[in-house]
């Protein structure tokens, strides 16, 4: 076992689904993969592997924010030989024009996190950025489906509720959406040249402070969990 994670050796895909809250990694195992077993309850962050179209596939769980994700990512890596890793979360849209309910791909992760001056320094502005072909069968995958997805540019912040933040300014430069957690992952898997890959569904708006229903959630979050494991499976 790992420090954060009890499984054994083998007990995890190489292919990892990663949802913030532990109860929906319960839920994803538990509702889409075939012969699903949790292999840890540490913290209650739970993590399980089944399988997807014959395919071994794991989901664990990664709690909020960039130091959370960053543990169990280190791990899964490190430790249990992951290789692709996807994030499936929610997300605030920060435009007009992005509803609840849509996902949206994370082919950047721009981020006010001091994770990159912590490794690079302060003179390099290191761009966390998803897996080109992780990214490809992703989109593939969801025009397949008919589910509509935007991909581009989000923000991982460290704060969510942060009164100082100036929206106004990254929308203008094309930030989509605001979560906390996708830098840790991309920045990780380029440290360990691992392929990672962030999908979220919209689950309020900033600007006109909608918010989905619990039910809403689960719903639109099932889109998005279909473009994962099918690009898992692919
Ligand atoms: N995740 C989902 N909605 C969010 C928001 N408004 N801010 C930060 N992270 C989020």
């Amino acid at each position: 076992m790992s420090l954060h994670i009890a499984a054994s050796a083998g007990e995890i895909a190489e292919t990892v689904l990663l949802p913030g809250d532990p109860l929906r990694a319960e839920y994803i195992a538990k509702t889409f993969l075939k012969d699903a077993k949790c292999y840890t309850k540490v913290r209650n962050m739970f993590g399980y592997t089944g399988t997807y179209k014959g395919k071994k596939i794991s989901v664990q769980g990664t709690g909020m924010g960039i130091p959370s994700i960053s543990i169990y990512v280190h791990e899964l890596i490190r430790d249990y030989g992951a290789k692709t890793l996807i994030r499936v979360g929610t997300c605030g849209a920060m435009r007009s024009d992005i509803h609840l309910r849509e996902v949206i791909i994370a082919q950047g992760a721009t981020t006010d996190s001091s994770i990159i001056q912590n490794i690079f320094g302060p003179s390099i502005q290191f761009a966390p950025l998803a897996d080109f072909e992780v990214l490809r069968t992703a989109y593939e995958k969801a025009v397949q489906e008919h589910i509509p997805v935007r991909v581009g540019n989000v923000i991982s912040v460290d704060r969510f509720y942060d009164e100082e933040i100036n929206n106004e300014k990254l929308t203008q430069y094309g930030i989509m959406a605001v979560e906390m957690e996708t830098a840790g992952l991309y920045v990780a898997a380029a440290k360990y040249g691992v392929s990672a890959l962030g999908l979220f569904t919209v689950s309020d708006h900033l600007l006109t402070k909608e918010a989905c229903t619990a039910e809403e959630r689960q719903l639109s979050f099932n889109d998005m969990i279909r473009i994962a494991l099918e690009t898992a499976a692919a």
